[in-house]
């Protein structure tokens, strides 16, 4: 059997005073997701993170193997949606030489490579069935032989998988196994999208301004408007959107403040439900009013994008020119000159 080759993994990220990755937050939510990460980290269940897309699910897996007796042991993260069908046995299990005509070697699989540490199986619930039926068939005989070859192989290793599909959904709907739902002995552990925890945003931004600084781009600060509408924001693609976008900003922006002029235009469009809704439950509009004012956001920001040009503004929109116009009317919004074609596009 040849060197079990560690997968590659980016450095471990600081500690924190639970001893696991850095997780940032202070709303009740993360402090609830921190004393879960501490309780599950010692029990040999199988956990299962589910949360949106970019909320944090690798790096709450990380901080449980980093938390547990297994810290010493490898972390091997395994996509399960990337891996085609046919080549999930051999990735999971590794293959002799000869497996395949063209397999000359032989090859750890996932299993092997995280024997004594935590093996990641993210996006669990995008396993096809019969990728489940092999996964449930390791768990029941608690061995498995590599491709091509012949002798059984048992390893130590501790599942935890991730999910942003509810797998109870996935079950009713026939597309999980339910055998081995239940065989993985599932401890659920839900990370709750950002737009849930807005008080987060503020400590995660200067988190990210702070790990994104260098000495081509020096740490910047952010100005309190610009941090109140990345609070607002309702962030669809959670924490990881958020890093992206700071990452731009310390990059792209020569100014050591970051100014809410500095925000990409589209932050507004996604914030105006958010604020209009907290408009209503304050009672400072009613539900027309709101409404209103959510159609005239639109239509003024289909009117910037076109130019001013109606037809091309109503196309976009989804009506047609003369309702456009009923609604300019109505709603009070002024009819400005489309911009002369030259000014259109150097504003393109
Ligand atoms: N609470 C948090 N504190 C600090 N950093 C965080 C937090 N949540 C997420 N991050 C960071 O955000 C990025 C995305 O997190 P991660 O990769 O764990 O998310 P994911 O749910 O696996 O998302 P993806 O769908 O993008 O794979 C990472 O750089 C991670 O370090
Ligand atoms: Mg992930």
């Amino acid at each position: 059997m040849s060197e079990p080759q560690q997968a590659p993994h980016p450095p471990a990220a600081p500690a924190t005073s639970l001893g696991g990755p850095e997780l940032i937050g202070q709303s009740t939510a993360i402090r609830q997701l921190r004393e879960a990460i501490h309780h599950v980290a010692d029990s040999r269940s199988t956990v299962l993170i589910a949360g949106e897309d970019g909320t944090g699910t690798e790096l709450v897996a990380r901080a449980i193997h980093d938390l547990s007796m297994r810290r010493d042991g490898p972390f091997v993260s395994v996509h399960c949606a990337a891996i085609p069908e046919d080549l999930i046995a051999t990735e999971w299990f590794g293959q002799e030489p000869g497996a395949f005509t063209d397999a000359r070697t032989s090859r750890n699989g996932r299993f092997e490579l995280a024997d004594g540490g935590t093996l990641f199986l993210d996006e669990m619930a995008d396993l096809s069935f019969r990728s489940q039926s092999i996964l449930l068939r390791v768990l029941e005989e608690r061995e498995f032989t590599r491709v091509g070859g012949a002798c059984p192989v048992r390893v130590d290793v501790r599942l935890i998988g991730a999910t942003h599909v509810d797998v109870e959904d996935a079950i009713r709907e026939g597309r999980f196994r339910e055998d081995l739902f239940s065989r993985l002995n599932v401890v659920p552990l839900p990370v709750p999208p950002l737009r849930e925890r807005s008080e987060d945003i503020p400590l995660l931004v200067r988190h990210f301004l702070a790990r994104h600084g260098n000495i081509t781009s020096p740490e910047k600060s952010i100005d309190a408007d610009a941090l109140d509408r990345l609070v607002q924001y309702d962030w669809p693609g959670n924490v990881r959107e958020m890093e992206n976008l700071v990452k731009h900003l310390v990059t792209l922006s020569d100014r050591p403040v970051i100014h809410a002029a500095d925000l990409p235009a589209n932050l507004d469009i996604r914030t105006r439900p958010r604020a209009l809704a907290q408009s209503v439950w304050m009672g400072s509009s009613s539900l027309t009013e709101a409404v209103d004012a959510f159609e005239r956001g639109l239509i003024t920001e289909a009117l910037q994008r076109t130019a001013h040009v109606q037809t091309r503004a109503a196309r976009l929109l989804g009506i047609t020119r003369r309702i456009l116009k009923y609604k300019m009317d109505t709603l009070g919004i002024p009819v400005a000159r489309p911009r002369s074609r030259s000014r259109r596009l150097k504003a393109a």
